[in-house]
């Protein structure tokens, strides 16, 4: 695997070419992305890929996103490469940017829900990279949880949610982005955003131009991007997104604080960086902490209602949405 960095992530080319002769087999493997850790399955595989689905208790009305290491392996799995999609490529990736296109007919119906498109990202990961670049096929990932779980930004997190549902974790440390990519669609006439994410509506709109908003899907229904389940993204203990300090009044809580103290009694007291990027990075890792603690509540000094925290506000107004 010539030219990417492993050793600084802990990694060793052994363990990569290990988990690349797995996936070729049909197994699964969690390894990092700079978003979140993905549980990685051949996306040409529909066996493999149904194991994805099994071990994540995922239903199969949710299509998965492909992963390639270089722009020759999207045209394994997307059809049409439209303009729009080279200039976002050329801008964005590697990086956290998941484009939905038209899908070829190697691709599994499984990995798309039978959806007639594909999602495809280039995850800027020298782990995920070395990866795909030694298995030599596209690897379908979604993050490595148990479906409606927070995704994990450690190992220990995929560990602790998935335990030996994966047959191996390539682990290399937290992930930096700490949230998951932006989803668009170019299928459409117009861009539609499906999910906010890594990369900012406002990046992409410089590049492309106006891009529409995807229409909050009902509960139960058939979703154009799963990941706009309201659900999705939950903590088990309660989340309340507070205005000005103002904490439930009983029981034990932790509050994530950005410029407001709390107001009333909390157990613990957990203060976010106070830009969207930090803030991005430690949310899921500050989730996943305070949720084996047992505490009745935690509640989130709602971020800044600016662009930069379109995707911060996104994953938290879907973490505190009622069960
Ligand atoms: O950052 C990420 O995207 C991470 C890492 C592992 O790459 N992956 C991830 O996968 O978050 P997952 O399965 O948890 O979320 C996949 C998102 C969902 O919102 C899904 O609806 C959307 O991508 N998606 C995938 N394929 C799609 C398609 N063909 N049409 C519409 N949305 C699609
Ligand atoms: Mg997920």
């Amino acid at each position: 695997m010539p030219g990417y960095d492993l050793t600084s992530f802990g990694v060793t080319e052994a363990q990569v070419t290990h988990a690349a002769e797995l996936i070729r087999a049909g197994r699964l493997v969690a390894f990092p992305t700079e978003t979140v850790y993905g549980l990685g399955a051949n996306a040409l595989d529909a066996a493999a890929v149904a194991r994805i689905f099994e071990a994540k208790g995922r239903p199969h009305s949710s299509p998965i996103i492909c992963h390639i290491s270089s722009l020759e392996m999207v045209g394994e799995i997307a059809a049409v490469w439209p303009e729009s999609a080279q200039k976002l490529a050329g801008k964005f990736w590697p990086g956290p940017l998941t484009l939905v296109l038209p899908k070829t007919s190697a691709v599994p119906d499984l990995v798309t829900a039978g959806l007639p498109t594909v999602g495809v990202r280039m995850p800027a990961h020298p782990i995920a990279l070395a990866l795909l670049t030694a298995s030599q096929v596209p690897i379908a990932a979604p993050s490595a949880n148990r479906f409606t779980q927070v995704s994990p930004t450690t190992a220990e997190h995929v560990r602790h949610s998935l335990g030996d549902r994966v047959d191996y974790i390539l682990d290399g440390g937290p992930c930096p982005v700490g949230i998951e990519s932006t989803v668009l669609t170019l299928t459409e006439p117009v861009p539609v955003l499906l999910r906010p994410g890594g990369i900012s509506r406002q990046q992409i709109e410089e590049v492309i131009g106006p891009v529409a908003s995807a229409q909050e899907p009902q509960a139960d229904t058939a979703h154009a991007s799963p990941g706009l389940h309201p659900r999705h993204y939950s903590p088990r203990t309660r989340l309340y997104l507070v205005e000005n300090g103002k904490v439930p009044g009983e029981g034990s809580g932790a509050y994530l604080q950005l410029a407001h103290a709390p107001h009333g009694a909390v157990t613990e007291v957990v203060p976010m960086p106070r830009d969207a990027a930090g803030y991005a990075a430690r949310l899921y890792e500050v989730l996943h902490f305070l949720d084996v603690r047992c505490l009745d509540w935690i509640a989130v000094d709602t971020p800044p209602d600016l662009p930069e925290w379109e995707a911060v506000q996104d994953r938290l107004r879907r973490a505190a949405s009622a069960k």
